[in-house]
C-alpha cells in the first residue's frame, strides 16, 4: 500500500490518481484543502501522534513525501515554516517508520544546487542559495541518512492542468493572462528545466514499481529561460506570441535568490526514463485537456468576449442604476433572512468561500443578518469555519431572528463601530490562530470609514485570500443617487479602495470576478492578496 503525504498538492494529487488508474492501493493526506474523494484523509505533518496512529493503522509499504512549502520567497521570509514542512515533517515520518523498513520517496527540487555549473546530474555536489533549497536539502539528508530504502526525486517547474485548489503553475499563469487578452511579462535571465506533470508522475511510479533506489533527476529535456518558455506556451496554445514581454529579474526585487540550474540525469537511460522536451510536453498538455478544462477554457474566452461587448456593459450599468432605484437588492432572502445583496454578488461570494475555505469570515454591517446566514450556510456545507459579524446597531428583532436560526452555531456578533479601536482589538483577538480569513466590508460606505476598515483589518488576510468591499458601485452611479446618505461620488468605498491600493500592500483587484458578473455592487471591490 502506498501512502502519499501531501496528496492534496499538485504533484501528490497527480501521483494519487496515477496509482489509482493502475489499480494500486493508495491513501493520500490533505492538510488545509479538504479533498472530498475516497482514500483521502486529514493529516497535519507537525502532529507526530497522528502520524504514528496513521502509519500504525495503514502499515504502508511506501510513503511518498510530497508535502512542502514551494513558495521560494515565503520560505526566505518564514524560515520556521519552511523548516516545519520541508524537513521536520519528513524527519517525523522517518523517526516513526525507521524500524519498519518502509520505502521513503521524497520529492525534491533543483534548488538544492547553486547554478554555478553548466549542468547537474545526480552525483553532483549540492549547495543551495535560497532558504527553500536549504530546507529541501535538509529533508534529503534526513532521508539519505535514515538507513531506509529511499528514492529522492528532484524535479523542476512541474506544469499541467490543475484542480481549482492547486497553486497556479507557470503554463497556466501565462495562459490565464493570454486568455484575458493581457500582456505577460516573463523573465529573460531565469532558466529552468520545465517538467510536464504526467512525465514526472509516470516515471516516479515506474521507479517505485521497479524498486529503484537513490537520487533521480526527473525533469523535462529543455533548458529554457522564462521568456522563451512563455513564447512557446503562447505559440502552442494558439495565442499571440507578441503578448509575451521580456523583463529582467532585478526589476522584481524578490526576497529569495534563484539559481539557474540545468538538471540532467545520468540514470535515465539505464532506467528507461523518457521525459518530454518543452514543446512536446506542452503539446501533450494541450491534447489532454479534459472536458472540465475545456469548459473553463471556453468560459474564459466567452468572458473575454463579454467584456469587449460595450453595448452589453452599458445595458448592465443601466440595469444596475435603474434597478437600484427600486431597492432591487432588498428583495431577496437566504434561508429565511433578508440578504440585501444583488444575487450575482452572492454567487461570487459563494465561489470565493468555496475556493478559499476560510476558517473565519469577518463581515462588517449585519443589517438583517441574511448575509451572515448565507456565509454560515456555505461554511456549514464545507464543514468548518465561523463568521464574525460587526454592526454599530444590531436591532433587537434582527438579533433575535439570527440567534434563533439553525446556523447560529457558526455565528458571533459584536455590536459597535468597526473602526472603533476597542472593536478592532476585539476582532483581532477573535481572529487569533485563524489562518485563513475572508473579510467582507459592508457597513458605513464613506471613504474615511472604509479606508479605516481596510487599514484596520487587511493585515489579517493571508496570501490568496480576499477582501470584498461592497458598494464600490456608488462611484459609478449618477451623482446624488443617494440623497439621504453620507456617501456620494468621490466619497465612497471605491475611492477608499483606490487610496488603499496606492500603498504597496500586496492586494490586487481581481477583475476576473466582476468581468463575469457584469452586474455587481462591487466593481474594483474584489481584492485578492497576491503575495
Ligand atoms: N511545484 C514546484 O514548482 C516544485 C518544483 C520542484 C519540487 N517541488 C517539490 O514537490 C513537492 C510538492 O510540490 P507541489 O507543487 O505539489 O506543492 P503544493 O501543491 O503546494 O502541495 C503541498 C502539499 O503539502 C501539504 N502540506 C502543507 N503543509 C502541511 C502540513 N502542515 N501537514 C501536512 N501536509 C501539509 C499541502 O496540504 P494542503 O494543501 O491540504 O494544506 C499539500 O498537499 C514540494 O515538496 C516541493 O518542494 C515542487
Amino acid at each position: 500500500m502506498i501512502l502519499i503525504i501531501g496528496g492534496s498538492g499538485f504533484i501528490g494529487y497527480n501521483l494519487h490518481h496515477s496509482f489509482l488508474r493502475s489499480k494500486q492501493e493508495v491513501i493520500s493526506t490533505y492538510n488545509t484543502k479538504k479533498i472530498e474523494e475516497k482514500n483521502f484523509i486529514h493529516l497535519d505533518i507537525n502532529n507526530k501522534n497522528n502520524i504514528k496512529k496513521l502509519i500504525r493503522k495503514l502499515k504502508p509499504k511506501t510513503i511518498i513525501y510530497a508535502a512542502g512549502i514551494t513558495d521560494v520567497d515565503l520560505c526566505e521570509k518564514n524560515k520556521k515554516l519552511a523548516d516545519k514542512i520541508n524537513h521536520i515533517g519528513i524527519k517525523n515520518i522517518v523517526e516513526i517508520t525507521k524500524k519498519s523498513k518502509t520505502k521513503i520517496v521524497y520529492i525534491s527540487t533543483s534548488a538544492v544546487f547553486d547554478g554555478t555549473k553548466k549542468s547537474y546530474t545526480e552525483s553532483d555536489n549540492t549547495n543551495p542559495i535560497s532558504y527553500y533549497g536549504k530546507s529541501k536539502l535538509y529533508g534529503e539528508k534526513i532521508v539519505e541518512k535514515s538507513n531506509m530504502p529511499y528514492l529522492i526525486i528532484r524535479t523542476d517547474q512541474p506544469y499541467g492542468w490543475k484542480k481549482n485548489w492547486h497553486h497556479i503553475n507557470s503554463v497556466l499563469r501565462i495562459l490565464e493572462k493570454l486568455r484575458n487578452g493581457e500582456k505577460q511579462n516573463e523573465i529573460m535571465d531565469w532558466y529552468n528545466t520545465p517538467t510536464y506533470i504526467e512525465d514526472l508522475v509516470i516515471n516516479t511510479k515506474k521507479l517505485i514499481d521497479k524498486e529503484a533506489e537513490g537520487i533521480f533527476h526527473l525533469v523535462g529535456t529543455s533548458y529554457t529561460n522564462r521568456y522563451d518558455f512563455g513564447k512557446n506556451v503562447a505559440e502552442i496554445f494558439n495565442f499571440n506570441k507578441r503578448h509575451i514581454k521580456r523583463i529582467y529579474s532585478k526589476q522584481l526585487e524578490l526576497p529569495a535568490k534563484r539559481a539557474n540550474v540545468k538538471l540532467t540525469s545520468g540514470r535515465k537511460i539505464k532506467n528507461n526514463i523518457i521525459m518530454s522536451n518543452l514543446r512536446d510536453g506542452l503539446k501533450k498538455m494541450k491534447k489532454s485537456m479534459n472536458e472540465e478544462e475545456e469548459f473553463r477554457f471556453r468560459n474564459d474566452l466567452f468572458i473575454e468576449k463579454l467584456n469587449k461587448d460595450t453595448k452589453l456593459k452599458k445595458i448592465s450599468k443601466e440595469f444596475y442604476n435603474k434597478s437600484a432605484k427600486h431597492e432591487y437588492s432588498y428583495h431577496f432572502s437566504w434561508l429565511g433572512r433578508p440578504v440585501i445583496q444583488y444575487p450575482q454578488d452572492l454567487i461570487a461570494l459563494q465561489e470565493i468561500i468555496w475556493l478559499t475555505k476560510p476558517d473565519l469570515i469577518i463581515e462588517t454591517g449585519i443589517a438583517r443578518g441574511g448575509s451572515l446566514i448565507f456565509s454560515a450556510s456555505i461554511l456549514d456545507m464545507i464543514g468548518k469555519g465561523e463568521i464574525l459579524g460587526i454592526d454599530v446597531d444590531i436591532r433587537k428583532h434582527n438579533r433575535e431572528f439570527i440567534e434563533k436560526h439553525k446556523l447560529f452555531k457558526r455565528i458571533t456578533m459584536i455590536e459597535g463601530s468597526s473602526t472603533d479601536k476597542k472593536i478592532v482589538r476585539k476582532v483581532h483577538q477573535f481572529a487569533k490562530g485563524k489562518k485563513n480569513i475572508l473579510l467582507l466590508l459592508d457597513s458605513l460606505h464613506t471613504h474615511k470609514h472604509v479606508l479605516k476598515e481596510l487599514n484596520s483589518y487587511s493585515d489579517l488576510i493571508t496570501k490568496n485570500n480576499y477582501i470584498i468591499v461592497y458598494d464600490t458601485i456608488i462611484e459609478d452611479m449618477p451623482k446624488n443617487a443617494f440623497t439621504d446618505r453620507p456617501w456620494n461620488k468621490k466619497d465612497n468605498p471605491k475611492t477608499a479602495v483606490r487610496e488603499f491600493l496606492k500603498k504597496k500592500n500586496k492586494f490586487e483587484i481581481d477583475k476576473k470576478i466582476e468581468n463575469k458578473l457584469l452586474i455587481t455592487s462591487c466593481p474594483d471591490g474584489f481584492l485578492k492578496k497576491v503575495s
